[in-house]
């Protein structure tokens, strides 16, 4: 029996349906609203509000459940490798060995890019930061690669799926090379997708670069973990621009730019720079924590506090895990990451964290790992990307075959001048 919700409006009564989710989860239909009242509704931030109905992730920001395609995160991190929940997210289910195989191959097919793509890169302006480098390399990505009308629809979507998924990787790496005048290292057929990355970023002629195994899965785990989270902020810039049909590439770049701003995917960046501050003024906390409470300051605690999760975010627990592992067996110790716990341990004890639901989330303790494993400051943002990259294009893709699709354009109140005549200059003053 379908649910009915009442709204009354000057003494009329309206019924509007209720969807209910696979997980129980309820929404209000409001797609006849405007139709039948007149009304439209209005949420700042869309905190209230469901874009579309999606069978991809679920998160439960009360329980702090985070699960791809029905899976756990936690049991993808202990069990998975990043290509495999690559294919999990984009195909619904997880692969067979064949699959997995063939999968892998073809990324490898895609993963050089036009040698004239360098000359993009050695024409930056030095300091250009990676993820506005990153967004208009992916751009770039569709004159390179133009679409072939002699090719279904879906053969142009999973030869553009492959050449990002293969290719975004690539392009970080040689971007990372370039800055820092090095050689570009090419991917190599002989190695995985996180490996190839490693080397490409690091190794050296004069020094090799050395797989460690513990580096090579926490990498797998770092991307798995940032893979896909429902209707976050990029993965809603991917689907907007995307509704307008414009091609993969260019809607991916979108969800780039999103990415980096500093209360999204710039935070890990964000974090660790607000650390190494605290480290610099000999640890002491409680200036951040007072500056964080206070709402005339807009000082933020970085990798603090979500949009869905009222509780820890089982990403970064997952995070802070790999943080003590990667390090004991590099034989490292990071002082940033005992500031890190001591912090966490602190706010998580305060009543103004505890009020305003404020817990360490995925972006808390990923800078962390990064640094362990080599990664520049300015690159943190650009490794959420890779990971969040088989996200936005699993979303892009439910998104381009429903059948109910329609373009993105939210309506607004209009609260400016009521109407007025145009006044000639010489009669302004
Ligand atoms: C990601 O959406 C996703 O799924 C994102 C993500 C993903 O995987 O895609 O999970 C990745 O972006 C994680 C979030 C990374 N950002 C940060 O760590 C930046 C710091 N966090 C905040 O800026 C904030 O918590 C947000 C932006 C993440 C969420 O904030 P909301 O939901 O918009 O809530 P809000 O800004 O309206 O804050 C509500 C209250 C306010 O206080 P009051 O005015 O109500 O008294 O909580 C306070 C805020 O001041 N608050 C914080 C805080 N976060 C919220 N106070 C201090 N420090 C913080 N970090």
């Amino acid at each position: 029996m379908e649910k009915i919700a009442k709204l009354i409006v000057d003494g009329t009564t309206y019924e509007l349906p209720i969807v209910t989710g696979s997980e129980g989860e309820k929404a209000i239909d409001i797609s006849s609203l405007r139709e039948e009242t007149g009304l439209i509704t209005l949420d700042p931030g869309f905190a209230n509000t469901g874009s579309c109905q999606s069978s991809i992730t679920f998160m439960d920001g009360e329980k702090g459940i985070l699960r791809y395609r029905g899976i756990p995160v936690e049991q993808l991190a202990e069990h998975s490798r990043f290509v495999e929940t690559v294919y999990l997210l984009i195909n619904g289910d997880l692969p067979t060995g064949e699959e997995l195989d063939r999968f892998s191959a073809l990324l490898n097919d895609h993963s050089l890019v036009h040698e004239d793509m360098r000359a993009f890169f050695e024409n930056y302006p030095r300091g250009t930061h990676p993820m506005g480098i990153l967004s208009s390399m992916v751009n770039a990505l569709r004159a390179f690669y133009p679409e072939i009308p002699e090719r279904t629809e879906e053969e142009e979507i999973n030869k553009t799926v492959a050449r990002l998924l293969s290719k975004v990787r690539t392009l970080a790496a040689m971007s990372y090379r370039i800055s820092r005048g090095h050689k570009v290292v090419y991917p190599r057929h002989d190695l995985l997708y996180c490996a190839n990355f490693l080397n490409m970023m690091f190794d050296s002629p004069v020094k090799p670069y050395v797989f460690d195994d513990d580096v090579v899965k926490a990498l797998n785990v770092f991307w798995i973990l940032h893979a896909d989270h429902e209707q976050n902020s990029s993965t809603a810039a991917v689907r907007l621009v995307g509704s307008s049909r414009v091609n993969l590439y260019a809607a991916i770049s979108a969800g780039i730019a999103a990415l980096w701003g500093p209360l999204h995917g710039g935070a890990n960046q964000a974090v660790v720079e607000m650390l190494q501050e605290i480290y610099n003024c000999g640890g002491d906390l409680s200036p951040f924590l007072t500056k964080a409470k206070d709402k005339n300051d807009p000082f933020r605690l970085m990798g603090f506090g979500h949009r869905v999760y009222k509780t820890y975010d089982p990403r970064a627990r997952i995070m802070k895990r790999m943080c003590d592992k990667v390090l004991k067996k590099l034989k490292r110790k990071d002082p940033l990451l005992d500031i890190a716990k001591k912090l966490e341990e602190i706010a998580l004890k305060d009543p103004y964290f505890i009020e305003h639901h404020l817990y360490p989330n995925v972006d808390f303790y990923s800078g962390i790992v990064l640094r362990s494993i080599g990664i520049p400051l300015n690159m943190f943002p650009v490794m959420f990307a890779i990971g969040r990259l088989p996200g936005w294009i699993s979303q892009w893709k439910e998104s381009h075959e429903d059948p109910n699709w329609k373009l993105h354009r939210p309506r607004q109140v209009y609260t400016g001048r009521k109407e007025r005549d145009y006044v000639p200059i010489e009669k302004r003053g």
